[in-house]
């Protein structure tokens, strides 16, 4: 039988997993592959359309962009609103909210017990702030030895790893809760990010007349024993793009409250000599209910494990 139809072909490509495949990825490929040659048919896609689009497929993927069009579509919001469901079905609603991991960590960054300067070198690079509070557990009891992930963008919009300009894990710590729970760190406001221009993913957003920035945000995976790892990021109150963000991942509980012109008292150890923004913040922390939700490896590692 070589003449096929559109569905004896489907069924054909599908039917050719043999029985040693794995049967999810079995299952996800024929789901995907069907969804397509329907939307190849419905939207009558030719063949120029459909060459255009495997070409733009391998420039993405040759400039690693998989992961920001990921966000930029929706998606990982997406995964964010089916756990926040599965959390409501399961009454676990408490803690601090989850938001997207983004593309942009890099595991492994240096790490300091209770405080850390983010912002290396003497110069001024934004507005200066000293980032503060504890780790609790939603019961409300201080974790000790959590470790806080932090990252975010420098004062140009770019993250360092990504950004050759920039030293190795600039910008990126991690720091571990002291007895009390506490962590803190000094650096400086970040602004907001853009997606990079001349870019696979600039040429598809312009082709969707959509932006591609995001609000000034940090990022933060917070791991301690025993806890549900969680995967957040806060924003600073104020920006543009507050209510209009590229990745759709700004969530209320999520935005910070500065505290200006606090005195420098008590921050001397962090180089603090004037006055500077405060800005207070705990993260509450769901109890993992087996040892994957409490396992310290980021998304990539999860998933290869
Ligand atoms: C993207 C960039 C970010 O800094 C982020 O936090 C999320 C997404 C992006 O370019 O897609
Ligand atoms: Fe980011």
């Amino acid at each position: 039988m070589n003449e096929l139809t559109q569905a004896q072909l489907l069924e054909r490509v599908t039917e050719s997993n043999r029985p040693n495949g794995n049967p999810r990825v079995q299952k996800i490929v024929a789901r995907i592959t069907g969804d397509l040659f329907r939307a190849i048919d419905d939207l009558d896609i030719s063949p120029d359309e459909f060459w255009a689009g495997v070409d733009w497929l391998t420039r993405l993927g040759q400039t690693g962009q998989y992961g920001l069009i990921t966000a930029g579509l929706g998606f990982d919001r997406l995964l964010d609103i089916r756990g926040d469901e599965a959390d409501r079905r399961a009454g676990r609603t408490a803690g601090t909210p989850r938001a997207i991991e983004g593309p942009l960590y890099i595991p492994g960054a240096p790490l300091s017990k209770f405080e850390v300067r983010l912002d290396e070198g003497d110069t001024q690079r934004g507005e200066l702030m000293v980032m503060e509070g504890r780790v609790v557990s939603i019961d409300g009891k201080p974790v000790a030895g959590a470790i806080v992930d932090v990252w975010h963008a420098n004062e140009i919009g770019r993250y360092s790893h990504f950004d050759p300009d920039q030293p190795e894990y600039a910008l990126r710590r991690r720091i571990e809760t002291d007895a009390q729970g506490r962590y803190r760190f000094r650096s400086f406001l970040p602004p907001g990010y853009a997606i990079p221009p001349n870019s696979p993913t600039s040429e598809l957003f312009a082709a969707i007349g959509r932006h591609g920035n995001r609000p000034a945000h940090i990022h933060f995976l917070v791991t301690a024993p025993g806890l549900r790892t969680l995967t957040t990021q806060v924003n600073v109150p104020g920006d543009t793009f507050i209510d209009d963000d590229f990745a759709f991942a700004t969530r209320d509980g999520l935005i910070l409250e500065l505290e200006k012109n606090t005195p420098p008292a008590g921050y001397a150890s962090l180089g603090v000599t004037s006055a500077f923004t405060r800005v207070p913040f705990d993260f509450v922390m769901q109890p993992a209910v087996d040892e994957d939700e409490s396992a310290p490896q980021a998304r990539l590692a999860r998933a290869v494990g």
